[in-house]
């Protein structure tokens, strides 16, 4: 009988080190172009004439960089760290994760290629063209499967709450992204749509709000339901209100597209349909928030101490703004008002710049010295000088398009009494152009603050080395 002790199993962690340092890369350019397009909406003289550098073929590009690259790497290193910590079991086929790895990247290449060139299928958030849509469908799958796999050979018996929210996520991507790019391929980089008038918007726009409410928002809440307990030390606030915050936000959000489609052709009730389900979104929404918060009753002092923390928590606080005034400028009302306004894009913002942007950095800021060896980042101060001047950066931005937004509004409807237009569109374009700067003032210091995390996360990385963290055996894992 051979009594020795079987090798002791490590966690696969390089696949998450190359996303979580590739999340800080793509981080940096895709807010590069965000403060260049922005710079282009105040001076348009800046694309110098470029076909490449136009405003038009950059902002798809921004829009890409940041959600699927920056957010796309934070989401997929996140989630393979967390789902192995909580099954107590490596990732199932790593070398299919490694596929999902390079395939991305492949991904994000291929887009900041085609698109400054201008290749676009025009619909927004999906604008990769079929080639490209193909290998996302392949990478999707695998990462899937690596997802899922894992739970499957877990040795914990319970799935813990995150994983719920990652998988919600993973699932919803896979089905919103196979439907909205079905479409007919007319050369190797041009289609068209498999739908088409009403239909395509209305599909469009039911992939392009849940792209906002299962990528832009479960994939983070999962990030929020296993960091912020971690970071905090504490368990999570309520783990019955965090099961109820998930079924009923992935229940609620399937119907509210139609807020985005305000008197237009889309006839009226399915209009009125996606106002009220948008409402209704306000509370799961901010029952997920407050449990988020919460999770530091009793440990408030470290929002303090934990500038690591304070993104968290800041992060949950632009979430609960975002997701009140998402609701709000649902109401068909207010939408009059803030529709094709830059209200829209300081509500996006909010929610970007403060929620995903936040959580993100926390995030990060947690695994890189863990997955580098290191007790803690290389420069705390850093890390604080970072938090203050991306806050700063995100309340300059969205207070600007607050302002902007609502002043275009009401110079756009305001009439004379003989019923002519009180202003010419360009008087209201004319009166922006401060707010414009502005924005490109807070986009420079949020900007800044990444640089200062790109300089961090090179000094921690530089003195540390990748470690293998040794999977708990069943015996230590009862414990
Ligand atoms: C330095 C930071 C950033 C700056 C300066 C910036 C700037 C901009 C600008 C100028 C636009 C175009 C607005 C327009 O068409 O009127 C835009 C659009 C957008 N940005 Fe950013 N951005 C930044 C970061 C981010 C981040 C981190 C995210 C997501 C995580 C994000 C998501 C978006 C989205 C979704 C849109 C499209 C909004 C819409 O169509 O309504 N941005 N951004
Ligand atoms: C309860 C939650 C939310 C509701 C009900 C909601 C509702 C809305 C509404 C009514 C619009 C304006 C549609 C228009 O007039 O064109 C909008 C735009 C948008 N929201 Fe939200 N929002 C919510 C949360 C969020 C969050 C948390 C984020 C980001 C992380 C976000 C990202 C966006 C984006 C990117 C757009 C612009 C889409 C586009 O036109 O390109 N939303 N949202």
């Amino acid at each position: 009988m051979n009594d020795s002790p079987e090798p002791a199993a490590h966690y696969h962690d390089t696949v998450v080190r190359q996303f979580t340092l590739m999340a800080v890369v793509w981080g940096v350019v895709g807010m590069l172009v965000g403060v260049f397009i922005a710079a282009q909406l105040a001076w348009p003289e800046l694309n110098f004439g470029i076909p490449w550098l136009s405003y038009g073929r950059l902002r798809p590009l921004h829009t890409n960089a940041v959600i699927f690259a920056f957010g796309g790497c934070a989401l997929f290193a996140s989630s393979y760290y967390c789902v192995q910590r909580t099954s107590h079991v490596p990732l199932f086929l790593p070398k299919l994760a490694s596929f999902t790895f390079w395939g991305w990247q492949a991904v994000i290449v291929a887009a900041a290629i085609s698109l400054p060139l201008g290749y676009t299928t025009g619909k927004e958030y999906a604008e990769l063209e079929w080639p490209i849509d193909i290998l996302i469908t392949l990478v999707w799958v695998s990462y899937a499967v690596v997802f899922f796999g894992t739970i499957g050979i877990r040795k914990i018996r319970h799935i813990y709450v995150a994983n719920w929210f990652y998988g919600g996520f993973i699932l919803a991507v896979a089905v919103l992204h196979v439907v909205n790019s079905a479409e007919v391929p007319a050369g190797w980089m041009k289609s068209y749509s498999a739908y088409a008038g009403v239909q395509d918007a209305m599909v469009q726009w039911w992939y392009g709000h849940n792209a906002v409410g299962f990528y832009l928002t479960a994939g983070f809440l999962g990030m929020m339901y296993y960091f912020i307990p971690k970071q905090a030390g504490r368990p999570v606030y309520s783990y019955r209100l965090s099961i109820v915050h998930f079924w009923a936000l992935i229940f609620t959000y399937m119907w509210a597209g139609p807020h985005h489609l305000h008197f237009t052709a889309l006839p009226d009730w399915t209009q009125s349909i996606g106002m009220l389900f948008s409402l209704i979104l306000l509370a799961p929404s901010w029952g997920g928030m407050i449990n988020g918060v919460m999770t530091l009753s009793g440990a408030w002092h470290k929002l303090r101490e934990d500038p690591v923390l304070r993104f968290m928590i800041v992060a949950l606080s632009f979430y609960g703004m975002a997701t009140f005034e998402g609701p709000m400028m649902s109401v068909k009302t207010v939408n009059a008002l803030s529709h094709y306004t830059d209200w829209t894009i300081g509500h996006v913002h909010a929610g970007a710049l403060g929620w995903v942007g936040l959580i993100s950095m926390g995030c990060l800021y947690y695994l890189i010295p863990r997955l580098f060896g290191r007790k803690q980042m290389h420069s705390i101060a850093a890390i604080e000088l970072h938090f203050w001047i991306a806050t700063v950066g995100i309340v300059l931005y969205i207070a600007a398009m607050w302002i902007a937004g609502v002043m275009q509004g009401l110079m756009w409807r305001a009439v004379n009494a003989d019923g002519t237009l009180t202003y010419t569109f360009v008087e209201s374009v004319k009166a922006t152009f401060p707010f414009y700067v502005i924005r490109v003032i807070g986009g420079l210091l949020y900007l800044a603050g990444m640089l200062v995390m790109a300089w961090n996360t090179w000094m921690t990385v530089a003195g540390g080395r990748a470690v293998r963290v040794v999977v708990p055996t069943p015996a230590l894992a009862r414990a």
